[in-house]
């Protein structure tokens, strides 16, 4: 889409789109090797080469973080193959293309961060910056304390060995318990297979942290931007 060239030299972050507007007057833009004066001239900013004093000048990627509150059923993925709801479709306002950081079942609530900083979310992502995820799931049975306790040490699921986890038991009724359970790997439906595997199916789970991030006040398939020091200390883990 072509855009007008002031509006392209401002979102380069190089002056107000009124100066740019002088600048391009006074004949220090070029568009492809040619110097216009005109304004009004549109460019493409994907095949057009602008340069203000002989450099290329790019619009400036504007970062965005949000967190969102996601629903049970919907995806985490941008497209999904059997046409489920994905998260994206309860961010139609957002105009910048972010996507999410990590990713939450079909069937999880929770919070969900999501971006356009491909920096950030790598390192949200990454184990090895061990960021403890904390979930609440409510499981079926009561699991004794020797059953949390082999969750806590480490536990073989599939063909690995879960790392240490943090594991609470919150509450219990006659056939369901609540726990708390943080961890900071996040393999595939971790906590579920975790649950599984000491005998505890988990009937609900949401997360309800990352980090110290929290869903705050938050309500079911709601967002918000993460404030200026959320967003730092995310960039400072
Ligand atoms: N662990 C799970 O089992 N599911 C999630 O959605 C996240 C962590």
């Amino acid at each position: 889409m072509k855009v007008r060239l002031q509006k392209y030299i401002a979102d380069c972050g190089i002056t107000s789109r009124r100066k740019a507007e002088e600048l391009i007057v006074q004949g220090k833009i070029q568009i492809n090797g040619e110097t216009t004066c005109t304004l009004g001239t549109k460019v493409d900013p994907c095949r057009d080469e602008i340069r203000y004093k002989g450099e290329i000048i790019k619009p400036e990627k504007h970062q965005i973080y949000l967190m969102l509150y996601k629903p049970e059923k919907y995806v985490t993925t941008v497209k999904d193959q059997f046409q489920r709801p994905t998260v994206l479709d309860l961010l139609s306002e957002v105009k910048e293309r972010v996507y999410p950081i990590g990713r939450l079942d079909y069937h999880t609530s929770g919070l969900l961060l999501l971006t356009n900083d491909g920096d950030i979310a790598y390192r949200i992502m990454h184990p090895k910056y061990e960021i403890v995820k904390t979930y609440i799931a409510t499981v079926k049975g009561i699991p004794t304390r020797d059953q949390l306790e082999h969750m806590r040490k480490g536990i073989a699921i599939e063909e690995y060995i879960t790392a240490p986890a943090s594991v609470k038991m919150l509450r219990k009724t006659k056939n369901q318990s609540v726990l708390e359970i943080q961890i900071h790997e996040g393999r595939n439906r971790q906590v579920r297979k975790m649950c599984q595997a000491i005998g505890h199916p988990v009937i609900r789970l949401e997360r309800t942290k990352v980090g110290k991030l929290t869903l705050g006040t938050l309500k079911k398939g709601e967002y918000r931007h993460l404030t200026s020091n959320e967003v730092e200390y995310l960039k400072k883990l």
